[in-house]
């Protein structure tokens, strides 16, 4: 499951497009912003684009600048990042420079794809997906095969689209360049679908010559049983409250944040808050909020440690205090040991009614770090 950090790279003209439909590459950023992508290429793992960038574009996606590609290899990591496209045909020019240029390069495809694309003779690796390109496959093998950290995907907007439509772009650096295309048949970076991510949260804006950089996060959280990259945020605000906990002998640190289904926060809460030796985490947040507010009904929690199932301090525990509430989504770090309660199960508890539980292993290290004295490590 544990995914790289995808963050989008694009630049837009003022209407909202890619390129114009010129056979050459209408450049939309100012040079000093061009070195500023050089920059950010130089920080990732990997950059990917889709075939029909490299088909428009022909480009090399190289990290330009000598002194960072020296400070990679400092660093002990490759010269460039490794290359990534995706193609679904297979159809590739193996001319194409992408090919030629740069370090270790690797195709997606789907299986009827990379049988095409075997007889090309391409000058990489090609990782058939099956019938579909699926994209947190392609994910899940770039972080567990390849050891991808952080991606970059600089377009175009087909790739982008899906990313932030799926909910597994982190970041979108959008750059706003002075000047319009005008032409309907030029393509767009966002083109229509279903989006995740709700009102996006502004990360910064920097003015870069005559463009404006803007980057931003998702903030709506998912809605099913898969984590989106906005639920990784949210819960990572959970365990950071956990760690501001004061901490005890006898219960676990543990934090927790409602957030709307568009990506309002609604409350947040800590174990002990406000002096309260009994008062854990997920009862201290729905107790800020209103009880009658409807957004609860597609409201998820977040909690660092999974909400309890029994407990000796309060009538309820917290999991049934969710369900009271109308919470049917709940996000989680961490599934409760067995150092108090035995066989605590808030997860079934909330599960049989009715709710969605969310356990996110990639942060239950995160979650147990304010709990180390607790669970004998
Ligand atoms: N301004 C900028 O920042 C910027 C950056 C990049 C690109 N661009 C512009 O964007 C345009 C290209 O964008 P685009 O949207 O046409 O192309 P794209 O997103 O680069 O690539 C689309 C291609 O990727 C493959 N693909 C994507 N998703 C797939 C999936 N789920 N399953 C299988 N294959 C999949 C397909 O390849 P196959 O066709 O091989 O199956 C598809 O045709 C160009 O005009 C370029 O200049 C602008
Ligand atoms: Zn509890």
């Amino acid at each position: 499951m544990p995914h790289p950090y995808v963050l989008l790279s694009a630049a837009v003209s003022l209407d909202g497009y890619l390129d114009d439909t010129g056979p050459e590459r209408l450049l939309l950023s100012s040079p000093a912003d061009f070195d500023r992508v050089d920059e950010v290429r130089a920080s990732v793992d990997a950059v990917l684009v889709g075939a029909g960038t490299l088909r428009a574009d022909n480009p090399r996606l190289l990290v330009n600048s000598p002194e960072r590609r020296a400070a990679r290899v400092a660093e002990g990591l490759p010269e460039y990042p490794l290359k990534v496209t995706v193609s679904g045909s297979g159809d590739l020019d193996p001319a194409a420079r992408f090919w030629h240029t740069g370090g270790d390069k690797l195709l997606y495809t789907t299986d009827e794809g990379a049988a095409r694309a075997r007889t090309l003779g391409l000058a990489t690796d090609i990782v058939p997906l099956g019938d579909t390109l699926d994209w947190r496959r392609l994910l899940e093998h770039l972080h567990d095969v390849r050891g991808v950290r952080r991606l970059m995907v600089e377009g175009g907007g087909l790739i982008h689209t899906q990313l932030v439509t799926q909910g597994l772009a982190d970041e979108v650096q959008l750059v706003l360049a002075p000047l319009f295309v005008g032409d309907p048949d030029a393509p767009r970076l966002f083109g229509p679908g279903s989006y995740q991510g709700g009102r996006l949260r502004l990360l910064e804006t920097r003015q870069i010559g005559d463009v404006v950089l803007a980057r931003y996060a998702p903030t709506a959280p998912g809605t099913g049983e898969l984590p989106h990259a906005a639920d990784l945020h949210w819960l990572a605000v959970a365990c950071d409250l956990a760690a501001r906990c004061t901490p005890s002998d006898t219960a676990f640190s543990v934090g927790a944040v409602v957030v709307a289904a568009d990506g309002t926060e609604l409350a947040r809460g800590h174990s002990r808050e406000g002096g309260d030796p009994l008062v854990h985490a997920e009862e201290a947040a729905l107790a800020k909020v209103d009880p009658t507010d409807p957004r609860l009904a597609t409201a998820t929690v977040y909690s660092s440690l999974e909400p309890c199932a029994r407990r000796a301090s309060r009538p309820a525990p917290c999991a049934r205090l969710l369900l009271d509430a109308g919470v049917r989504r709940v996000v989680t770090a961490w599934r409760e040991p067995g150092t108090f309660v035995q066989d605590a199960d808030g997860s079934g508890l909330l599960r049989a009614g009715g709710a969605t539980v969310v356990v996110v292993p990639e942060l239950e290290e995160r979650a147990k770090a304010p709990n180390a004295h607790l669970i004998g490590r």
